[in-house]
């Protein structure tokens, strides 16, 4: 379905990104990875994401904290691949804290990461996006862009402040064949989520699974973590042509966590 087509996925070394970045490839579109980690095990999860799919994937480093890093990924991301035809905005971390006690350098990590270097990417990418006629922006918002929860005050803000600017965006890119959309997932099982469990299983004297299952039950009514392939599948659908008049939306995809 996406033979052709490109993908740059900031955040995609580990977790939903990466997942996202398996599902689009499973479809032919070639995939520009970024983000943090181990140089070696990055470079084997690249060459197997060509070998497995047969598409062309490179890797680009920026820090999402650096906006001429990332002026950097999107230029050369079109040098590699033409275009940048689907732009996911992925790369996030996570700090909890009361806000009296919050680290002033936590916050602007996290609005940094989680909510600017969006701006920057498609502040970069949409010219040429309009020059093709099309393209997909799929911001990874979350349920905390909809709602909020104690103790994540900078998290909350800038998954809110996502969700604007993908509206924003939708509507300066209206019927010129690019969509904007953010996706809110519930408690996904990732590297982000795990110092959350682990505290949760010391506070209450269980085991890690225990942990996870109180989690679950406080938030999310199907008491179900949501998997990182059921969030490729919408992004995949978000880039199909049956999701071309949708623009503007903050899909949430959280088991009911936002029903409530
Ligand atoms: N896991 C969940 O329950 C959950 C729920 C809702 C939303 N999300 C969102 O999903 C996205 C992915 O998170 P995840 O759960 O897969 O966690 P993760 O920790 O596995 O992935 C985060 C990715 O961001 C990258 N990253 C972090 N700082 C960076 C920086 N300065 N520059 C470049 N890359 C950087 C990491 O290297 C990694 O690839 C985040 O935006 C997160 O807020 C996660």
């Amino acid at each position: 379905m996406l033979k052709g087509k490109s993908a740059l996925i900031t955040g995609s070394t580990s977790g939903i990104g990466l997942g996202i970045a398996r599902t689009l490839a499973g479809q032919g579109c070639n995939i520009m990875m970024n983000g943090l980690g181990d140089p070696e095990k990055i470079e084997a999860t690249r060459v197997a994401l060509e070998t497995e799919f047969g598409i062309t994937a490179r890797f680009h480093g920026a820090d999402m904290t650096r906006p001429d890093e990332i002026s950097s990924l999107v230029e050369t991301t079109a040098a590699a691949f033409g275009t940048v035809d689907i732009l996911v905005n992925n790369a996030g971390i996570q700090h909890t804290a009361p806000v009296e006690e919050f680290p002033p350098d936590r916050w602007a990590a996290i609005i940094a990461i989680n909510l600017s270097s969006s701006f920057y990417t498609i502040h970069h990418t949409v010219p040429q996006m309009r020059r093709s006629g099309w393209g997909r922006i799929i911001n990874i918002a979350s349920v905390h862009g909809l709602v909020a929860s104690a103790n994540k005050a900078a998290y909350v803000a800038a998954k809110h402040g996502l969700i604007g600017l993908t509206k924003v965006v939708a509507l300066e890119t209206a019927g010129s064949g690019i969509t904007s959309n953010a996706i809110c997932p519930g408690w996904t099982r990732t590297e982000l989520i795990e110092p959350q469990i682990v505290a949760r299983a010391e506070a209450l004297g269980v085991d890690i699974e225990a942990g996870g299952r109180s989690m679950l039950a406080e938030k999310q009514p199907s008491q179900q973590f949501v998997s990182i392939g059921q969030l490729g599948q919408l992004a995949l659908f978000l880039c199909s042509p049956g999701a071309d008049q949708i623009t503007g939306t903050a899909i949430p995809i959280d088991g009911g966590w936002t029903a409530q």
